[in-house]
């Protein structure tokens, strides 16, 4: 079974969907079949890595539809199950290794509200569903949306490990220690006793006096959950929201490939141990 990674942090815009975007490119170095889950209604990162996004007919809204209120142990179930998976998986292959995504659109939202009604056994069929979706990959990478929800805690609960991105402000760093403090400890309690914070990355790095005093707090907070490599904000990272892809295929050789070369190899290295 894929090594499962959530990012999370509920705090807006600290850059979670371009670190999952950029790492399924980056970490194809160490594993060969990444599945990339959006796992967020606004379908940033569906959008950056497909460009027809729009048309695929299946997406992470309808796996979790069937796969809540069908008995997917049941084998004729499984294999309409399976078969749906297949169909909502997009497969895209480079040189060193395939991506695969399952997307999300904005239906997922609505999803979320119908699945309510089956309350708190959804979550656990949830997890359920993103392991069995993960089975047949090297690494699975799930952004999650700016919100401590249900969605939410499922996937992180779904999972290995969580890496959480963070701004220079104490409002980045109170969500991520949020998600820490609440989601972390309900999954060690009643699912995942084995879930662990991989690690924080600071994103938009700059060098002003307020970032680098900002830093000292973020060192003094995760101390050493924080990544040696920081991203800095850069125009090449922002063009992205408009011309979709990663930096390594987009700017390749600019500072922030170096960065994220770098993100990569330390994430490995730590999976490794
Ligand atoms: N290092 C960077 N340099 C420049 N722009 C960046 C950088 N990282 C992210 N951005 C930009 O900041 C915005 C927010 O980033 P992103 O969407 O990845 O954050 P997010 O945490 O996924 O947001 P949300 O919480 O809404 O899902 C995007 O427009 C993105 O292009
Ligand atoms: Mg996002």
């Amino acid at each position: 079974m894929g090594i499962k990674i959530a990012l999370s942090n509920h705090k807006g815009g600290v850059g979670k969907s371009t670190i999952v975007i950029n790492l399924s490119s980056y970490l194809l170095k160490y594993y060969k079949k990444i599945l990339v889950i959006d796992f967020d209604p606004q379908a940033n990162t569906t959008w950056a890595l497909c460009e027809y996004a729009s048309e695929i007919r299946y997406k992470i809204e309808d796996i979790l539809r069937f796969g809540v209120s069908n008995d997917t142990d049941n084998d004729k179930v499984a294999e309409k199950f399976e078969e749906l998976v297949r169909q909502a998986t997009v497969d895209m292959f480079r040189d060193n290794g395939q991506i695969s995504l399952i997307g999300s659109s904005l239906a997922l939202s609505q999803t979320k509200l119908e699945l309510a009604r089956y309350e708190s056994v959804v979550y656990f069929r949830i997890i359920d569903i993103i392991r069995k979706v993960s089975n047949n990959y090297d690494l699975v990478l799930i952004d999650t949306p700016p919100s401590i929800e249900m969605l939410t805690a499922a996937a992180v609960t779904a999972s290995d490990y969580i890496i959480m991105p963070i701004t220079l402000d104490l409002l980045a760093m109170n969500g991520a220690m949020d998600i820490k403090q609440v989601i972390v400890p309900t999954a060690h309690k009643y699912y995942n006793p084995d879930l662990k914070v991989l690690g924080v990355v600071i994103n938009k790095w700059s060098k002003t006096n307020v970032a680098r005093s900002t830093k000292e707090i973020a060192k003094k907070t995760f101390g050493s959950e924080l990544f040696k490599t920081e991203i800095t904000r850069s125009v090449k990272i922002g063009e992205l929201a408009t011309t979709r892809g990663t930096v390594d295929y987009r700017s390749p050789k600019t500072k922030s490939d170096v960065e994220f070369i770098a993100l990569a190899e330390e994430i490995y290295k730590r999976i490794k141990g």
